[in-house]
């Protein structure tokens, strides 16, 4: 009989499908609905150390312009404060009595006290798990890679010796070498590693000349950044790999299991395609086990990584230019 069942990070999973963070995700109506559908596992909405603070702010600022009933409505409402992550947390608390499948927390702090401060905090609701969210992107010129390296592998070290739930971590792909920095995050003994998280980009209206935040959604080509790190990694780091971006179907997912993950992480697929999709995906996977003769995903678990496969230039650069000499039989379609 084909299983899907998989271990990530310690956790015994059903199936490699994780749900991950995202707004489909902090909403505790949903959660039942993905658990039914049949997700292995769902990773809760990050909390963000950034979004609680501006909130802080924005609550003292009205306040503010209140200032000669300021004494007089701390007096009347003496709880008139912020809830800071507490609402956060009864969330999480909540999501957990509901759930049977294991739910996964997310932490985005900015402080390396407050990383180790939340995690904790996180970890007494009774999560199964912590995924830390390294979301950041650089802001200033004058601070150094290796300096934001330096600060993040300890925030995993701290956290990691602090909280006894498996932690992983989320990485982006924007390091001058992924592997390096992979490693050095490996060697804090953390559980998991997630590749990589997709970062929302600006964009220019340009009728308007001004800038746009808008959230898009991954495109099946986006898969083959992480499919070529996960390719890369597997088997020469201890955590368990976790792929993430652009696996939109079942057959983006065996990829994924072939380069070397143990699970995979779905968020645009199920924004495209509604929570009922996650049993489309699991059925193509058991689809393809069974043509292919496969029990478990462990017996093709990192067949086709760069460890197992007998071609040296296998995802590396070598492949790149063997590409660009075989460019020229793409046929380019004419402008009209
Ligand atoms: C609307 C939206 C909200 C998201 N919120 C979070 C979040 O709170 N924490 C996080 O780590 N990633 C968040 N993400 C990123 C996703 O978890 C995921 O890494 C990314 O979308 C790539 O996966 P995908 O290609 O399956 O969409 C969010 C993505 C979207 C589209």
């Amino acid at each position: 009989m084909t299983t899907l069942k998989t271990s990530y990070m310690g956790l015994e999973l059903k199936n490699p499908l994780i749900v991950g963070a995202s707004s489909l995700t902090g909403k505790v109506e949903n959660l039942k609905a993905i658990e039914e559908a049949g997700a292995g596992a769902i990773v809760f909405k990050s909390l963000f150390e950034e979004q609680i603070q501006l909130e802080e702010l924005e609550l003292e600022n009205e306040l503010e312009q209140y200032n000669e009933r300021h004494a007089e409505m701390i007096r009347l409402f003496p709880l008139l404060k912020h809830a800071g992550p507490a609402e956060h947390l009864s969330k999480l608390k909540k999501a957990k009595e509901l759930l049977s499948i294991p739910i996964i927390a997310s932490l985005n702090a900015m402080h390396p006290d407050t990383w180790e401060e939340y995690a904790v905090a996180i970890a007494e609701t009774g999560v199964d798990a912590l995924e830390l969210n390294f979301y950041t992107t650089p802001k200033n010129f004058e601070v150094e890679g290796k300096t934001i390296i330096q600060s993040q592998q300890e925030t995993l070290e701290r956290v990691k010796k602090t909280v006894k739930i498996p932690v992983s971590v989320k990485l982006s792909p924007f390091y001058t070498n992924p592997l390096d920095v992979i490693r050095r995050f490996d060697s804090t003994e953390i559980d998991g590693i997630v590749l990589f998280n997709r970062l929302f980009q600006p964009d220019i209206n340009i009728d308007k000349e001004e800038l746009v935040q808008s959230i898009t959604l991954s495109e099946q080509t986006d898969m083959q950044l992480p499919l070529r790190f996960v390719g890369l990694v597997f088997g020469n780091i201890a955590a368990d790999l976790c792929a993430n971006t652009g696996i939109l179907s079942g057959s983006d997912a065996i990829k994924m299991i072939l380069a070397g993950a143990s699970a995979f992480q779905i968020v645009s697929a199920l924004y495209k395609n509604g929570i009922g999709f996650i049993p489309k995906i699991l059925s193509e996977m058991e689809a393809w086990m069974q043509e292919k003769g496969y029990k478990s995903i462990d017996e093709f678990k990192g067949k086709l990584a760069k460890k197992n496969v007998h071609d040296p230039f296998a995802y590396q650069r070598a492949q790149y230019v063997d590409i660009l000499l075989r460019s020229n039989d793409i046929i380019v379609h004419k402008m009209p």
